[in-house]
């Protein structure tokens, strides 16, 4: 693990920042929409204005149309914020079913949009996500979530 990926131990290691930007991932489970998978993901992303704009997971009966909470938070600031900076994002989860002693880390699809949005934007954000029930993982630099990513000067 280099100096951008930070393993903190407990939540009390997490900065006020990021418990307060968790904290609004934390509130916004309840809005997921997961009545098949019945797994929750939250997202918030705290923006350059500070402004926080969340994201919830939205499934559908055709499965493939539903989204991740990540790219729902991420486009929700595309669409609301177009030029508003990205500082941080919060990632979390409940499942309805069973209590997980594991965390949640973005899917491909979430790490090549936020590739976009860093690209976009000129500036890369920092994230943090649960990697156990109380390890939490510090990513200072979002951008190296995905080495050698699809970029616009490749179409
Ligand atoms: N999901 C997210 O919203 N974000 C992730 O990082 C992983 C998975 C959603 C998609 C689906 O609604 C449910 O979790 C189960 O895969």
């Amino acid at each position: 693990m280099t100096d951008n990926f930070i393993i903190l131990h407990h939540r009390s290691k997490l900065t006020d920042e990021e418990n307060e930007l968790l904290a609004a991932a934390e509130a916004a489970l309840e809005n997921a929409y997961a009545p098949y998978s019945h797994f929750r993901v939250a997202a918030a992303l705290l923006m350059e204005d500070g402004t926080i704009i969340t994201g919830v997971n939205q499934e559908n009966a055709a499965y493939p149309a539903g989204l991740c909470a990540e790219r729902v938070a991420l486009y929700r600031a595309g669409a609301e914020l177009p030029n508003v900076k990205i500082n941080r994002m919060a990632i979390t989860f409940r499942s309805d079913r069973e209590d997980s002693t594991e965390g949640i880390s973005p899917c491909g699809g979430c790490r090549q949009v936020m590739m976009e949005f860093i690209h976009r934007q000129n500036q890369s954000f920092a994230l943090i996500m649960p990697l156990t029930n109380d390890t939490w993982l510090r990513v200072l630099n979002a951008e190296a979530l995905l080495p050698f990513g699809f970029r616009t000067k490749t179409l």
